[in-house]
């Protein structure tokens, strides 16, 4: 099938730190299989990460490892486009249009932001609170039909909705409604020290999250020492987050239910599962690491691959872009 024909797909993540296994597991795995059957757009979304402070020689850095770990993941260039946000305009002229029809009320009931601005001090970046104007820009412009993300971002995508039928309303039909698509098992991978918080990657303590590029040693010592409980036998429960998220971890690796799982580790203790899981996690992304640092070390692939990836993301999204201009009442240039 052409692209043309195929259902689009958009996603992107922020360069904001270096990737942890939340975002592998609750994003980048679930956009492998996709590729086949969709017209894949997937974005290294450097603008959304400015809305924290970002060292410039950092943020350069995260941004290439991150497209790295997207090709290195098994997302092929061939096959999706992939390409950096800021090298995109039309992600911010779409980001205009929509932000005088977004209502500040809708804004601050964002949990996100409602979590972020407290880190912030007296003064919160604007740019912190309009944050999900910026998100609905980016899936709206590709005319996006589903947007692959872990469960955090479902509020954030439930606005991009609202913003599509607005738009479509006030004018007239312009936009797909986009759906979400969340992998229940891996939908939100939580913190290793404190299982009832999501994993991030803006965590203080390292110990709390498993990096896409930890070497093999980190991984096992930082799942060695996650926090479990006093009850001693597995069981898939939310009285035992620590042994669930593990759980849910292997069972995405090793493609095994959670049941099959509890059976099979009865009468088995923690330490057990604490390496199978470690283990489970090293054989996934070993290779991963290995593919990253060769392309990190070759920048000019990269550089083909996210300047052709620009140049297609440009050509389909400038289409709607000026199409929204039009049906706003601006005069074609
Ligand atoms: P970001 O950069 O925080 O996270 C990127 C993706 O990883 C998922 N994720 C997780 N999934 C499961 N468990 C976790 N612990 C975990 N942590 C992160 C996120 O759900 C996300 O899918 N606003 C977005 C980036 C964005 C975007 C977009 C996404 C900007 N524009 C358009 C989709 C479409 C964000 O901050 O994701």
């Amino acid at each position: 099938m052409s692209s043309e024909n195929k259902k689009t797909i958009f996603s992107g993540i922020q360069p904001s730190g270096r990737l942890t296994l939340g975002n592998y597991l609750g994003a980048i795995k679930n956009w492998i299989p996709l590729q086949d059957e969709y017209d894949c757009y997937f974005c290294v979304v450097d603008l959304h990460a400015i809305t924290v402070k970002q060292e410039p020689k950092e943020l350069r850095k995260n941004t290439l490892e991150v497209l790295a770990t997207y090709i290195a993941s098994g997302i092929d260039p061939k096959k999706s486009t992939l390409f950096i946000q800021s090298h995109v305009p039309t992600h911010v002229q779409g980001a205009w249009l929509l932000n005088c029809m977004t209502y500040m009320g809708e804004l601050s009931r964002m949990t996100q932001y409602k979590d972020k601005s407290q880190k912030s001090g007296a003064n919160i970046p604007a740019g912190l609170f309009n944050y999900p104007v910026l998100m609905a820009s980016d899936i709206l412009i590709y005319d996006t039909d589903l947007v692959p993300v872990g469960i955090d971002q479902k509020q954030h995508l439930e606005l991009a909705r609202n913003l599509a039928e607005r738009f479509n309303n006030a004018y007239s039909p312009t936009f797909t409604v986009p759906e979400p698509h969340i992998v229940k098992a891996s939908a939100k991978i939580m913190d290793l020290q404190e299982p009832t918080k999501k994993m991030s990657k803006s965590s203080d303590n390292p110990n709390s999250y498993i990096l896409i590029m930890d070497e093999p040693n980190v991984i096992r010592k930082k799942i060695s020492r996650s926090v479990t409980d006093s009850i001693g036998t597995v069981n898939y429960s939310d009285d035992q987050p620590g042994v669930k998220n593990l759980l849910n971890i292997i069972s995405v690796f090793e493609n095994k239910t959670t049941d099959e799982l509890v059976d099979y580790y009865k009468d088995k203790g923690y330490k057990e599962l604490k390496e199978d899981c470690a283990n489970a996690i090293i054989n996934e992304l070993e290779p991963i690491q290995k593919r990253v640092n060769e392309l990190l070390d070759n920048k000019k692939e990269l550089e083909e691959i996210y300047k052709e990836g620009s140049a297609k993301a440009f050509k389909k999204s400038i289409k709607q872009v000026r199409k929204m201009h039009k049906k706003m009442g601006f005069i074609p240039n």
